[in-house]
């Protein structure tokens, strides 16, 4: 079992916490405020930590620095602001003369530490050099625990270390989906990549009373059995899933882009963009009826109408169905937020890939090396 923040004596500690500050930066660097929900999270901690009067040294990505280099420089404003409490920021892990000058309750935020190259490489000397700078590690990153990065998994190796506010969160949500759970048990899961989700898949099909497939995920499916799925999304993989596991609900028709023209058929010619109206008749009836719903991944193109449809009556049945319901990934919770019902569901992961490897494999890199 892994200890957390209550259980853990921090007080007037230098505490290191592994945040996730990694929002969407637009070019001129602005931070949209409806992005800003990431760091909303995790001020509980935070606010504690100051009471606490810790030296709170914050650690985080940002980005991937091999495809844009993002600092984290503007966010550290955003973060005070919500903070509304100075935050300091350092460019170099060069700070321990800083760190001994701060105040207990201050708070200094590290350059992204992926622009160090030793971090995704889960090198032990990033991992001994950011140890050496505090008394006490805290990950309050969930959303990063499935990476077996230095700041994740190298430094509990060299700290008395513990999980935050929201990491405890996350985990208690999850489990209640995968233990405990009222029945029925339905899993949605949508989005593009079989490839990030056949593990998921088969664990709900193992533990849930019904899976719903949609998204280019089904695409994928049905290209595999030799479906002309015409110009659509598909991933040319091998996979492994019981395809006549009869927990198994896939599409029985789509939404279809073909010619500058919207089609609703079972067959497909063009692209098939959405899940079709009979294929939305079953998802419904089959929320309807669930006490517990887990998704993950829109079923659609949301961000093209009409093919967001599929994903705005699934939401609209899940919120009717008073079931408990657990959501995560990125483009769902985007979608949610657009369409300002992301409130109405239990729980909003802050995960995504964290989220499946969680929920398929009960067990985070980051929560192991705890
Ligand atoms: C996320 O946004 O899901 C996390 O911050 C992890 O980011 P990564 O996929 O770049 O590791």
């Amino acid at each position: 079992m892994y200890k957390n923040l209550k259980n853990t004596d921090v007080f007037k500690k230098r505490v290191l916490v592994r945040v996730d500050l990694n929002i969407p930066i637009g070019d001129n660097l602005k931070i949209d405020k409806s992005e800003i929900w990431r760091l909303e999270a995790i001020i509980p901690t935070l606010k504690y930590l100051i009471k606490q009067k810790s030296k709170i040294i914050l650690i985080s990505h940002l980005g991937r620095p091999k495809e844009k280099k993002l600092s984290l420089k503007s966010v550290c404003n955003s973060l005070s602001k919500l903070l509304r409490k100075k935050i300091s920021f350092s460019e170099t892990l060069n700070v321990k003369k800083t760190i001994e000058l701060m105040n207990f309750g201050d708070i200094l935020l590290l350059e992204n530490i992926r622009f160090d190259s030793r971090e995704e490489k889960n090198s032990d000397s990033l991992a001994k050099e950011l140890a050496d700078l505090a008394d006490i590690f805290v990950n309050e990153a969930f959303s990063v625990s499935h990476r077996e990065h230095a700041s994740i998994v190298g430094i509990p190796k060299y700290l008395d270390s513990c999980i935050g506010f929201l990491f405890e969160k996350e985990i208690d949500e999850l489990n209640k989906v995968l233990k405990n759970f009222k029945r029925p048990l339905v899993a949605i899961i949508g989005g593009n990549k079989i490839s990030t989700k056949i593990k998921v898949i088969n664990k709900f099909l193992n533990i849930s009373d019904k899976v719903l497939i949609g998204g280019a995920l089904a695409n994928t499916i049905f290209y595999s059995q030799g479906v002309d799925m015409s110009d659509s999304l598909v991933e040319k993989i091998d996979f492994n899933i019981d395809l006549d596991n009869k927990k198994l609900f896939l599409p029985q028709d789509f939404g279809i882009w073909d010619n500058n023209v919207v089609k609703y058929s079972d067959k497909v010619q063009g692209k098939a963009l959405d899940i079709g109206p009979k294929s939305i008749d079953l998802f419904c009836s089959a929320i309807k009826s669930a006490k517990t719903i887990v998704w993950n991944g829109p079923l659609g193109l949301y961000t093209q109408k009409p093919f967001d449809k599929s994903s705005l009556e699934i939401t609209k049945a899940i919120i009717k169905s008073k079931a408990y319901s657990v959501v995560g990934g990125g483009d769902t919770v985007e979608f949610l937020r657009k369409i300002k019902k992301d409130k109405k569901f239990n729980h909003i992961s802050t995960g995504g890939g964290a989220m499946l490897n969680y929920l398929a494999n009960e067990r985070l890199a980051g929560l192991d090396a705890l």
